[in-house]
Parts: C-alpha cells; sequence; structure tokens
C-alpha cells in the first residue's frame, strides 16, 4: 500500500515540471506577501489543510469502529461455535475489481492441462485494467491521428521546435537591432592603434587564442602572428577576414560562431599590434613577407589578392 502511495505521487511529480511551460510572468512567488490574491490563497491553503484534518480524523474514527464491528463479530462467532471469516477489506475488494483474478481456492477451476516439472498454468483474464488502458490507447490513437495529421490543429514535434527556433531567432533580431554598435566588417574596417581597444582585443586573444598562437603570439600550432609573413595577408582586412571565416580545414575555427564582431575587429587590432615584437622562440616564418603598400603599376587591390591567396 505505501509503496504503491509512493509511486503515485511520482507519477504526479511531472505536473510541476509542465507547469513551467506557462508564460513568465510575474509569479505569485516572485513576492507572495503583497500578491494581490494572497488572502485568498491563504484561505483556500486553510481550507485544504483543515479538509485534510478532518479526513485524516474521519479515517482513524472508521478504523476504530472497524475494530470494534470485527471484535463483536468475533464474539458472536465463537459463541455460535462456527469459525470467524473476516469481510475483505474495501482494497480488497477494489483490488479484486480491477485485476478480476479468480480467487487462490478456485484456481483449480482454470488450471490449464499443463505441467511442467510441477509448475502449472492458470488460464487466469487479462487485468481489467489492464484492458481498459489498452482499449484507451486505441481510442486515443484515432484522437491523435485526426487532430495531427488530418486537420492539423496542433503543430507536430518537428514543427513545434522549428516555431521555436524561429521565434528565437526573431528574439535575437530584435536585440541585434536594438544594439547601437554599427556593423563591423572586413568592408569598412580600417585599423587604428587604439590602445582602449587593443588592451580589450589581448583579453579575446588570452581568453582564445593562446593555445595554438602561443601567450605573445609567437605560434606553435598556428602560425607566428608577430613577423613579417602571413599565410593569408596581414593587412587589416585579412587578419579580420581570417579571424572570422576561420582556415577550418587546417584547424582555425571560424570565430564568428563565438566572438562578437566588435570582439573579432578588437582581437584583429591586437594582432595588429603584436607586429615586429620579436618574441623569443618564435615560430619559423610561414607564408610570404606581406608589405602594407604595394603598388606595382598602380594596382593596389590586385597585388593584395595575390597576396592573400598565398
Ligand atoms: C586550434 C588552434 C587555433 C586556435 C585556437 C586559433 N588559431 Fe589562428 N590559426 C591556426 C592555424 C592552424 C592557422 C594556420 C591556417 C592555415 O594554415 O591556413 C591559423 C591562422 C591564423 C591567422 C592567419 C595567420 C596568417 O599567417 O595568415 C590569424 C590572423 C589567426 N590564426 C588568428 C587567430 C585568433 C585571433 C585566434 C583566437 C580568436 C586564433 N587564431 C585561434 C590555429 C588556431
Amino acid at each position: 500500500m505505501k509503496n504503491r502511495i509512493i509511486i503515485f505521487i511520482l507519477f504526479l511529480l511531472p505536473a510541476s515540471v509542465w507547469a513551467q511551460d506557462a508564460p513568465v510572468t510575474k509569479g505569485f512567488w516572485d513576492d507572495p506577501i503583497n500578491h494581490p490574491m494572497a488572502p485568498f490563497y491563504a484561505l483556500m491553503a486553510l481550507v485544504v489543510l483543515v479538509t485534510v484534518l478532518v479526513f485524516i480524523v474521519a479515517i482513524m474514527l472508521l478504523q476504530v469502529l472497524n475494530t470494534f464491528v470485527e471484535r463483536a463479530a468475533k464474539e458472536k462467532a465463537a459463541a455460535l461455535g462456527i469459525e470467524y471469516k473476516p469481510e475483505p477489506s474495501w482494497w480488497q475488494k477494489l483490488d479484486r475489481k480491477l485485476t478480476n483474478a479468480i480467487p487462490l481456492e478456485k484456481e483449480a477451476t482454470i488450471e490449464l492441462d499443463h505441467n511442467y516439472d510441477g509448475i502449472k498454468e492458470l488460464d487466469n483474464h487479462l487485468p481489467p485494467w489492464w484492458k481498459w488502458l489498452f482499449y484507451g490507447t486505441i481510442a486515443w490513437s484515432v484522437v491523435y491521428l485526426i487532430v495531427y495529421h488530418v486537420t492539423d490543429s496542433v503543430p507536430l514535434q518537428q514543427q513545434e521546435y522549428e516555431n521555436e527556433v524561429a521565434m528565437a531567432e526573431e528574439q535575437l533580431r530584435k536585440i541585434r537591432a536594438a544594439e547601437p554598435v554599427a556593423a563591423i566588417d572586413e568592408a569598412t574596417l580600417s585599423y587604428t592603434a587604439d590602445a582602449a581597444l587593443i588592451s580589450k582585443g589581448a583579453v579575446v586573444f588570452k581568453n582564445n587564442c593562446v593555445s595554438c598562437h602561443k601567450e605573445k603570439g609567437e605560434g606553435s600550432i598556428g602560425p607566428n602572428l608577430t613577423d613579417e609573413y602571413w599565410l593569408h595577408g596581414g593587412s587589416i582586412q585579412n587578419v579580420f577576414t581570417v579571424v572570422k571565416n576561420g582556415v577550418p580545414e587546417k584547424g582555425m575555427i571560424a570565430w564568428n560562431a563565438i566572438l562578437k564582431p566588435e570582439e573579432i575587429r578588437d582581437v584583429s587590432f591586437f594582432i595588429m599590434s603584436l607586429k615586429g615584437t620579436n618574441p623569443p622562440n618564435a615560430k619559423a616564418p610561414q607564408g610570404a613577407v606581406w608589405k602594407e603598400e604595394v603598388k606595382v603599376e598602380g594596382v593596389q587591390a590586385d597585388s593584395v589578392k595575390a597576396q592573400a591567396s598565398l
């Protein structure tokens, strides 16, 4: 009995989880004392408490009454000289109704003709509770089919997920739009040795890049970022683009999925500021020498591209 009550309570638990799906408004528990419904809830709680108490007292009285009735029946049986048989309790009756089990003493009537080493088989009924649950699932499947697949009145899981993603994206778009920062991209960016931005960039570098480019940018898994040799070009546009889009096939992450545009700018500025710092134990040069102002026959853009593709 105790176990069944515990299992029942466990079944109730998820209800509190579902309750949290409700839209987030200022709830009762944020400020219970000053909530307008507080007196009503307090009254309800009191009513529930009193009901429970009355219920407990009633059960106890009933038990006392039962003991008396039983004792009287026993005495009567003793006086008449017959054997006393206790009435089945309401729980036993309910159990019998729900399981439709054949009482022990009548089991011989449903015994099948199987006997394996003394283990016999009974032709018991399916328990009604189980049968009705099964019929219930069949009925439910019809409702489910109509609601989800015929009338399409409720979204399926996949659609639900997509709706939520769309909602989140819409929220993100609103937040982004509300941010005053102008769009930062390689097309409009130009490098200035802004100490504030560079020191912010140093923090970003320390948190994300040192594992491959080392503390001072001298390089280890990733190339040396302090020399004048560059794999993808050494202009602020080149550096910003590489950090933003990465070189995934070579192990350099596309940081735009992790860092904000301004963080990519700051860390790019920091890298630009490393030029010529000559840290000890620097990695051997990789790529080609980068010259900021390459003017071959006056076509700067093309040579920048040529450098970048090296
Ligand atoms: C998992 C290792 C790894 C991490 C972490 C990493 N990088 Fe790289 N990085 C590389 C590799 C490898 C390359 C060389 C790619 C190639 O060969 O094309 C590279 C290349 C670069 C380049 C181009 C260098 C050139 O010579 O053109 C820049 C700039 C750069 N990384 C900046 C960063 C920044 C900024 C961070 C931190 C936000 C970072 N990296 C984090 C591995 C890494």
